[in-house]
């Protein structure tokens, strides 16, 4: 695999990557000793929706690459959750996912996982930069985290950066369907690099209830999608500049003045009854990863390598626990 020119691949990220599977894995197993195994991040779903992702017919030339690259309608399966590793109730600040599955995507493909072949995942949250830099930073809040109290004010004070993006990217919504949702890291376009985001299109405005249940995100989208269609549209913003709007650096926001997002496609969700027994089980047991996707929007980035085989690893030990695939 080629890097892009602006990747940097420290000669310590492979140990960097090792640690964080190994304590996400254990984490997990210790956890979970007997059951159905979750997800390790977002296993809290809010629904699994039917939708289809339209490419727009007035692309220029230099955005028609991948799944851009005709005027065509994708069938998806599309996953909302809360990001905490513990299910919690959804009034606690949190930050928010949404996982899409394009299905019969014909290209070369990063992925020769059977399940995954044909598919191109993208993944977003609700906050336009991630927690952490690289992966470096991101072992070291995972190593904080799980440690002492000593070792969590000594990771914290030292990265007082990550504890501002934590204050700032955690927060309260009242429908998974209304709020917009960031890539945070980069992938390609061809030779760009460009980051990913998902505006709502909204008729009327929902608000967090006075009394609201533990799901109530669930029961916001169930209600809205039970009398109206939803819609957002994705948007692809290219980098203007490596130097404000770096590939290695997955905390920095790319300034939307500098290079705003062009609306490529339009992500629909007819009406539907989603909270189905059925729904809910093939949402649990699905896996989705940045790296199921065709080779032309390749991850970039040291967070984005180092989810290929996190995401895999952790997906194949949890269906293999579950009894899944
Ligand atoms: C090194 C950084 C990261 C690690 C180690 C990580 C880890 C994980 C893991 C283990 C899962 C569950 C996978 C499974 O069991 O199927 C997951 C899910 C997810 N991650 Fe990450 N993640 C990282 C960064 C990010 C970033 C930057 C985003 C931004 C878009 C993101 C968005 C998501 C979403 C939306 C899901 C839920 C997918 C679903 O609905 O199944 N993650 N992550």
């Amino acid at each position: 695999m080629n890097l892009h020119p602006q990747e940097v691949v420290s000669s310590f990220e492979v140990q960097y990557i090792a640690d964080v599977l190994a304590r996400l894995k254990s984490q997990l197993v210790e956890e979970h000793p007997s059951g159905t195994m979750p997800r390790d991040a977002h296993p809290k779903m809010h629904g699994l929706v039917e939708a289809e992702f339209v490419i727009h017919d007035d692309l220029p030339d230099d955005y028609k690459i991948g799944v851009f690259s005709q005027v065509k309608t994708f069938k998806a399966g599309v996953r909302f959750s809360n990001a905490n590793g513990a299910a919690q109730p959804d009034l606690k600040r949190d930050i928010r996912g949404i996982a899409l599955k394009l299905k019969q995507v014909v290209g070369e493909k990063l992925t020769d996982e059977p399940d995954c072949f044909e598919n191109q995942d993208f993944l977003l949250i609700s906050t336009d930069s991630f927690l952490c830099d690289g992966i470096q930073t991101f072992d070291g809040m995972v190593k904080a985290i799980q440690g002492s109290l000593w070792q969590k004010l000594g990771f914290f004070v030292t990265h007082p950066s990550v504890v501002w993006k934590l204050v700032t990217s955690f927060k309260v919504f009242a429908n998974p369907l209304q709020i917009r949702y960031f890539s945070c890291t980069p992938y390609l376009l061809g030779n760009h690099a460009v980051k990913y985001c998902l505006t709502p299109v909204i008729q009327t405005c929902d608000f967090v209830p006075p009394e609201p249940a533990d799901n109530f995100l669930r029961l916001a989208m169930k209600q809205q999608l039970l009398n109206a269609p939803a819609e957002f549209v994705f948007g692809i913003q290219r980098q203007a500049n490596p130097n404000t709007m770096p590939i290695e650096d997955a905390s920095v926001l790319w300034k939307e003045t500098q290079s705003p997002f062009m609306p490529v496609a339009t992500l629909r969700i007819p009406m539907q009854n989603f909270d189905t027994h059925e729904r809910n089980q093939l949402g649990e047991n699905m896996r989705f990863s940045p790296w199921h996707s065709l080779t032309v929007h390749r991850p970039l980035g040291s967070i984005n390598r180092a989810r290929r085989i996190v995401y895999h690893s952790i997906s194949e030990l949890r269906r293999r626990v579950n009894g899944v695939g």
